[in-house]
């Protein structure tokens, strides 16, 4: 047995418009429900049993949805928030019920981050144990040192019980203002990144994740898409 939706969040759901979008294609007699024109968008469909067809194609629910966000710096990575934007209302049109962000970026941190409904791959993704890399590009105002740069990726004392993993650090671009270094951390502390150079003098002044798992962020994805 499958869910039940109205046929206008079925719709929503497998992403095919929004909510007024859909109401007007299924006005038009665009969605046929096994087979006949669907006149009253809250006909309940069972994801399992009913074909649900949009100008003749069916339209096959997905459970698990998953949205790569290029995040913008100014909005916070949260469901809700009484005071800044948060990532899900960048999901414009899309239902967003059951959708949370995978980990947290800072409001400042811009780059890749995971929106979905799927529990499971959202726990493992950030479980330490599973050794997920996230890569980050980090700017920097004062370079490390080649020694400092071997503790780094050793594992940094950054105030808390233990020190953290083994991460990679590597120097992408180094010019006399500032140094830009791939950084892969495979756990997500609070502030890790700003905090591991914090603890060699360094403040980092710009940061972009990249990367998760071996799923790159789409360089076409402007921030904020
Ligand atoms: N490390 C940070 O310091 N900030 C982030 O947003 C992510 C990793």
């Amino acid at each position: 047995m499958g869910e039940k939706f109205r046929l206008d969040r079925f719709l929503g759901e497998c992403g095919q418009g929004t909510r007024s979008e859909i109401k007007g294609y299924i006005k038009k007699g665009r969605v046929t429900v096994n087979g006949v024109v669907a006149k009253d968008n809250g006909m309940k469909v069972d994801t399992d049993t009913d074909i649900v067809c949009f100008n003749g194609e069916e339209i096959v629910y997905e459970k698990f949805r998953y949205f790569m966000l290029n995040k913008p710096q100014g909005v916070v990575s949260a469901t809700r928030d009484g005071i800044s934007k948060t990532v899900l209302e960048l999901l414009s049109g899309e239902i967003t019920e059951g959708l949370f962000p995978v980990g947290r970026l800072d409001k400042d941190t811009e780059g890749f981050l995971l929106i979905t409904n799927d529990g499971q791959l959202g726990h493992e993704l950030l479980s330490p144990k599973k050794h997920v890399g996230k890569k980050y590009l980090a700017t920097v105002d004062a370079p490390l040192t080649e020694e400092e740069m071997r503790t780094f990726a050793e594992g940094v004392d950054i105030g808390d019980e233990k020190k953290t993993m083994p991460a990679e650090i590597r120097t992408v671009l180094e010019d006399w203002d500032d140094t830009v270094y791939e950084v892969i951390l495979r756990e997500g502390r609070y502030h890790q990144v700003k905090r591991m150079f914090e603890a060699f003098g360094s403040t980092v002044t710009y940061l972009k994740r990249v990367s998760m798992g071996d799923v790159e962020l789409d360089p076409e994805l402007q921030p904020g898409e």
